[in-house]
């Protein structure tokens, strides 16, 4: 039996429990598709700091390092949201990114049909909307120095760096244009070439690594028009490749644009590592309640089974057994409408578990 390792950080609020909601399909998978999954638990983010003082601990890297695939439940919450910058469990989350070099973050971003009405689009305009939001993750605002608070003549300044060599540029780059060829084949690249020296290169380098790439229609659009565009004509888009920071926002975008961001997965891709965790927070508000949808790293696992260990049959699988459970009418409370079932994490993950027994081939 093929022995797959898996270090699970579940972090803080609702993490565990949706984390654990995995687990049981990752169980059901295993049984399936005759797999075995060795599980391997670490610290992250806010109970990392409690228990340890530091958000990412060198134990939890290591456990990171040795395993096949990272799958993360989500961190942070008001317990610490007064610490500096520094020592805030988000830190965690952009260390381990840099420390497994984790570059390319993908984000799809799809239309449910039956979640259509959660969409605040007309249901006409967002129908059919299926892309893919691969986001740099590894430089930029996020990590370019000079960065900090500092004084000039008596006054503060604050300094962060937008920086991207083309190395960095062209690996995240390729990767979108290897997505795309995957799918509808279509890549929009998102800069701000107009204003910024940054996405001159960054367009530079899109227009070098096409050549490789001719099948693949290429649209290259600034930020600001990009995001008029996503709410204009959001079934347009396949592919989507743009920097860390204006990834960032654009995500929010296009996850609010398909309805719930209590659905959205993501996967984020090194050439030796690879994590999987939900687009949605800790919400710690709704922790330990029973009620947090746990869809989202569900789906995080399904593109874990898929990039990770080849499985597309048991990733499809998942999928299938998702959109079937909200055919049913199942719905945990953020994603609830009239006439729909109101369930919670372990009802609808049972839902999802019996449904996967329904439809394996
Ligand atoms: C995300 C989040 C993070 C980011 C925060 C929590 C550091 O917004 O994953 O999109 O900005 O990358
Ligand atoms: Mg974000």
């Amino acid at each position: 039996m093929k022995e797959l390792k898996i270090a699970v950080l579940k972090g803080d609020g609702i993490g565990p429990e949706i984390v654990d909601a995995t687990l049981k399909v990752l169980e059901k998978v295993g049984e399936i598709f005759s797999v075995e999954f060795d599980l391997k638990e670490g610290l992250i983010g806010g109970t990392a700091i409690d228990e340890t003082g530091d958000p990412l601990p060198e134990e939890t890297l290591e456990i990171c390092r040795e395993s096949d695939a990272v799958l993360l439940g989500a961190v942070g919450g008001p317990k610490w949201d007064d610490l500096p910058t520094e020592r805030r469990p988000e830190k965690g989350l952009l260390r381990i990114r840099k420390e497994l070099d984790l570059y390319a973050n993908l984000r799809p971003a799809k239309v449910w049909e039956p979640l259509i009405d959660a969409s605040p689009l007309r249901p006409e305009v967002v129908r059919g909307t299926d892309m893919m939001v691969v986001r740099e993750l590894t430089g930029d605002l996020y990590y370019g120095e000079p960065r900090g608070v500092f004084r000039e003549n008596g006054m503060r300044v604050g300094i962060n760096t937008m920086r991207y060599t083309e190395e960095e540029i062209r690996r995240v780059v390729r990767k979108a244009f290897e997505i795309a060829m995957r799918r509808r084949k279509k890549l929009t690249s998102v800069d701000k070439s107009n204003v910024l020296e940054v996405s001159g290169l960054w367009r530079e380098v899109v227009e070098e690594e096409r050549k490789n790439f001719p099948e693949v229609e290429v649209e290259h659009l600034y930020v600001d028009n990009c995001a008029m565009q996503m709410v204009r004509r959001p079934s347009s888009f396949d592919v989507i490749v743009t920097s860390n920071m204006f990834g960032d926002i654009l995500s929010d975008e296009a996850g609010v644009v398909v309805g719930s961001l209590g659905m959205l997965p993501s996967a984020s891709i090194g050439d030796r590592h690879a994590l999987y965790e939900p687009v949605h927070g800790s919400a710690p508000d709704i922790a330990g309640k029973g009620i947090a949808n746990p869809i989202a790293t569900i789906l995080s696992a399904s593109m874990m089974l898929r990039f990770s260990f080849g499985l597309d049959e048991a990733g499809e699988l998942i999928e299938k057994a998702v959109e079937e459970t909200l055919r049913q009418g199942y719905r945990t409370p953020d994603i609830m409408s009239p006439g729909c079932t109101r369930v919670g994490t372990e009802e609808i993950t049972e839902r999802i578990i019996e449904n996967m027994e329904r439809l394996k081939g």
